[in-house]
C-alpha cells in the first residue's frame, strides 16, 4: 500500500533506554547552519549513535553505521524522508486535509517491492543515453547564462544570474513544465524544503501548506494536460508506460506498471529533488576552490581536474548533510538497542568527514583519491536517480567558469547565509568577481 507523501510526526518520540543522548545540540542552530563541521566532528567523536532531544531523532554519526543502515532497508525505511520532522499546527493539518491533496509515496519514500516496481519506469528518465542526448542542451543553456553575467560586468550575484536557472531549467524541461512558469514553482520548493526539513512557526506552516497545496494542484493540472496531449518529455514517457500497462482504467492498486497517482506524484517529487542541490553543489564547488588559489590554478591550468573536483565538493561541503530513516521492528545498531518506529537522522557531516575513512578529512584537496567515497548520494536501493545528471551539470558549470574567468573570486566581506533546514546546504547567494 502506498502511504501519504507526507505524514507529520505526533510527538518527537523519546531516547532508546540505556542511549546517551544530547539535550543542546540543534542542526537548526544558527552555529551548526553556518559551519556544521567542527560541531559534527566533536559529535562524531563522542558517540557514533545518540539521542538528540532538540530534534527527537536518533543520530547516527559514523560512516560504516550510515552504510549498514542505507544496507537495511528492511529495518530501516525511507517513509519518512519527506515528512514534517515536527508536529503540524492543527490550522496547517487542516489546509492539508484538502481532499484532493493526496501525493502519495513514490520514490524516496516508498517501500519495496513497489519502489523497485516505480524505479524500472523513473530510470529511464535519467538513464546514460538520456543525459548524453540532453548534454549538449545543458551546455548550450550553461554558456548563455554565463555570456549573460559576463555581459552584465563584474561584480555578479552567482545564485541568480546561473547556479538556479540552470539546474531548475534543465529538470522542469525534462519533466515539460514551461518556461513562463519556472519562478513559480521555484517558490513552491522553498516552502517544500521548509516545510519537510526546517521548523517553521504555526503562523509560517500556514502559509507554507497553502502553497503546498498550490503546487500540488500545479503537478496534477499538469499531468491531466499530458494525458490529454504527449509530447517529447519525461512526464509523457511515464503516462505511455501508466498506459501501456493497462490503460488508462487499470486499477489504481496494480502491483505491476506504473499507475496514474504514482505519475502525478512522480512528477511532484522530482521538481523538488531535482534542482536546489545542484543549484548548492555549484555554489559550493565555488566556495571550497576560489579561496584555494592554487587548487583553483590547478583546475583553470588542467580541466581533467574537474570531475574530482566535484567530487571532493561532495565530500568535504555537501549540499545534502543528513537523511532519515525509520526502524519498522527492535533492532540493534552500533550496541544501541533501538525500539520500532525510532526516527533516524544519518549524519552525513560527520561521515564525510570522518578520519577513519579519508587522509586529513578536514582539508579540501581537488586531488584526493577516492573522494567520490563520500555518502552524500546515499547507498543502495534508493541511491539518488539523479546523481548522473547533478555530476554532469557541476562539471558542465565548473569548466566553463575556469575557461572563460581564471580570474574568478569571490567578493570581500561577504557573509553567507543559509536556508534554516537540517538538511540542504548551500548559500542563499554568492557574490563573484572578475577583472
Ligand atoms: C548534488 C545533488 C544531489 C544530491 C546531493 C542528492 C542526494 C540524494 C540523497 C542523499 C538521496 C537519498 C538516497 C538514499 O536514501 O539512499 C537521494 C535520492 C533521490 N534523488 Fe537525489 N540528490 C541530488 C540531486 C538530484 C537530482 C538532480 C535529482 C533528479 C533530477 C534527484 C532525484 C532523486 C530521487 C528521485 C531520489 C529517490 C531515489 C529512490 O528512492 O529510488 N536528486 N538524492
Amino acid at each position: 500500500m502506498a502511504g501519504s507523501y507526507h505524514e507529520a510526526p505526533e510527538s518527537l518520540g523519546s531516547a532508546p533506554p540505556g542511549c546517551p543522548a544530547h539535550s543542546t545540540w540543534s542542526p537548526l542552530s544558527t552555529e551548526y547552519l553556518t559551519d556544521p563541521y567542527p560541531i559534527a566532528n566533536e559529535l562524531r567523536d563522542e558517540h557514533s549513535v545518540f539521542w538528540s532531544e532538540q530534534l527527537g531523532h536518533l543520530v547516527i554519526t559514523d560512516m560504516d553505521l550510515i552504510e549498514e543502515v542505507f544496507m537495511t532497508p528492511a529495518v530501516y525505511a525511507s517513509s519518512n524522508v519527506q515528512d514534517p520532522i515536527a508536529p503540524l499546527c492543527p490550522a496547517a493539518q487542516n489546509v492539508l486535509g484538502a481532499p484532493d491533496f493526496n501525493p502519495v509515496a513514490v520514490m524516496s519514500n516508498r517501500q519495496e517491492p513497489d519502489h523497485a516496481r516505480i524505479r524500472v519506469f523513473t530510470r529511464q528518465g535519467f538513464s546514460n543515453r538520456r543525459l548524453k542526448a540532453l548534454e549538449d542542451y545543458m551546455r548550450s543553456r550553461a554558456t548563455k547564462l554565463l555570456d549573460e553575467m559576463i555581459a552584465n560586468g563584474s561584480p555578479a550575484e552567482f545564485v541568480q544570474q546561473f547556479a538556479f536557472p540552470l539546474p531548475a531549467e534543465i529538470v522542469f524541461r525534462l519533466i515539460g513544465f514551461p518556461p513562463e512558469d519556472d519562478r513559480m514553482i521555484k517558490s513552491w520548493c522553498v516552502n517544500r524544503k521548509a516545510f519537510s526539513w526546517g521548523h517553521p512557526t504555526d503562523t509560517e506552516q500556514v502559509a507554507i501548506a497553502e502553497g503546498m497545496l498550490d503546487y500540488w494542484r500545479y503537478c496534477r493540472e499538469f499531468v491531466a494536460s499530458r494525458r490529454e496531449k504527449r509530447e517529447d518529455d519525461f512526464t509523457s514517457e511515464l503516462l505511455n508506460a501508466w498506459e501501456a500497462d493497462s490503460g488508462p482504467d487499470r486499477d489504481p492498486d496494480a502491483t505491476t506498471g506504473i499507475s496514474y497517482s504514482e505519475v502525478e506524484s512522480v512528477v511532484y517529487g522530482i521538481s523538488f529533488a531535482g534542482h536546489d542541490p545542484v543549484t548548492a553543489l555549484m555554489c559550493n564547488t565555488l566556495l571550497c576552490l576560489l579561496p584555494r588559489r592554487d587548487q583553483w590554478q590547478a583546475l583553470v591550468d588542467d580541466p581533467s581536474l574537474v570531475s574530482n573536483a566535484v567530487e571532493e565538493t561532495l565530500r568535504y561541503e555537501s549540499s545534502q548533510i543528513s537523511w532519515r530513516r525509520v526502524t519498522t521492528q527492535d533492532t540493534t545498531l552500533g550496541n544501541v538497542d533501538v525500539p520500532a518506529g525510532t526516527r533516524l537522522m544519518l549524519n552525513f557531516a560527520s561521515a564525510n568527514h570522518s578520519p577513519r575513512h579519508f587522509e586529513n578529512p578536514d582539508e579540501f584537496d581537488i586531488t584526493r583519491a577516492r573522494a567520490n567515497k563520500h555518502i552524500s548520494f546515499g547507498k543502495g536501493i534508493h541511491f539518488c536517480l539523479g546523481a548522473g545528471l547533478s555530476r554532469l551539470e557541476a562539471r558542465i558549470a565548473l569548466e566553463l567558469l575556469a575557461e572563460r574567468l581564471p580570474t574568478l573570486r569571490l567578493s570581500g566581506g561577504q557573509t553567507f547565509d543559509y536556508f534554516p533546514n537540517i538538511t540542504f546546504r548551500g548559500p542563499n547567494s554568492l557574490h563573484l568577481e572578475w577583472s
